[in-house]
């Protein structure tokens, strides 16, 4: 139901998301069988294409060339994509869009090359856009998904840590690609330097809401609905926002060592997941989580009404309902 609802904002917007499908099958071609079958099982197990949908909107404020656009949507969905296969490497995940992660379906070697050609790939894509500030911005945008994704290995199971470091590091590896994913789209169809600033916002608000709200799904989910075990964050020893809540809790904190060995006895996984779910934490969360968005749909006031921020207040909504 929630991704009839997802996919209906993307009826105005349907052939243009169509013609992404198919240059991002058509740029994970490789000579390489396990290579382009590896990113391939990933690309064809769905994923919401949130990332290229803000590319495509963002273009809208500009003069739109849906040859354009695409290249730089191809290329951020690559790119996340990319992430998603090394992150799963690094949280030893098994299951990704429902389905078996690269790293469980080959194996880790596979994985980091796989990652590295997607990544090579949405380089390729970006290639003929002649415009600088979009190179830059893109590498840029890479670099601080590395070193969020760096941080969050030193932060693990480090239970002195703060909402500062939380959102610091969840800035980066998430709300800039999305922000980045509004910006370049409205830079490629050389949108004024003022529309550009607050698409630019909007998709970084939206994308602290995002990751918030991913954080929040991985403990109030079931494991159907997450296609992996609920409570993977901390079993991973990462410490979301709903866990900065009560990590002091004395009641929690024997649950959360447990957690961190990794391994659980499945009745301790749920008493702790229950404990978490009614101790408050959630809603503080989700209270900071609509705090963002209020922000995004405020950037989008000015910008012109048409289908495009119609659709890009949508997607703030859903964001902030999503269970997937
Ligand atoms: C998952 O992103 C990783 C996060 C940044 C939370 P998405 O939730 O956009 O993943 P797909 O593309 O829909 O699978
Ligand atoms: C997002 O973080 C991963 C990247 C930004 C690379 P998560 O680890 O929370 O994403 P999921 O939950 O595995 O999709
Ligand atoms: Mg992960
Ligand atoms: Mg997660």
């Amino acid at each position: 139901m929630e991704k009839i609802k997802l996919m209906s904002l993307y009826t105005d917007f349907r052939k243009d998301m169509s013609y992404i499908e198919k240059e991002l099958e058509r740029s994970v071609q490789s000579s390489s069988p396990i290579v382009r079958q590896a990113s391939l099982h990933l690309l064809k197990a769905g994923g919401k294409r949130i990332r290229p949908i803000f590319v495509i909107m963002a273009a809208q404020f500009g003069t739109y060339s849906l040859e354009n656009a695409a290249k730089i949507a191809v290329s951020l969905e690559l790119i996340h994509m990319a992430s998603l296969v090394h992150d799963d490497v690094i949280d030893d995940s098994d299951m990704r869009r429902g389905l078996e992660t690269v790293k469980a379906k080959w194996n880790n070697r596979v994985a980091m090359y796989a990652g590295d050609f997607i990544f090579s790939r949405a380089l390729t894509s970006i290639g003929n856009i002649e415009k600088a500030p979009v190179h830059q911005i893109l590498a840029e945008t890479m670099l601080e998904i590395c070193k969020g994704e760096i941080i969050q290995i030193d932060f693990q199971q480090q239970t002195d840590q703060d909402l500062r470091d939380y959102l610091k590091r969840i800035k980066r590896k998430t709300a800039l690609l999305l922000s980045s994913s509004c910006e370049l789209g409205a830079l490629s169809a050389d949108a004024d330097s003022q529309t550009v600033r607050k698409l630019k916002r909007y998709g970084y608000f939206t994308g602290m809401a995002f990751q918030i709200v991913d954080d929040i799904l991985d403990i109030t989910s079931t494991d159907a609905e997450l296609g992996k075990p609920a409570g993977s964050d901390l079993l991973n020893g990462h410490i979301t926002l709903p866990v900065l809540y009560i990590k002091d809790d004395e009641q929690f904190k024997p649950y959360m060592k447990r957690a961190f060995t990794g391994v659980m006895e499945e009745s301790d996984r749920q008493a702790m997941l229950r404990y978490i779910r009614q101790s408050g934490a959630i809603e503080k969360a989700q209270h900071v989580s609509d705090l963002y968005l209020i922000k995004a749909l405020k950037e989008l006031e000015s910008l012109p009404n048409g289908k495009s921020k119609k659709a890009l207040t949508q997607i703030a909504d859903f964001i902030g309902q999503r269970k997937y």
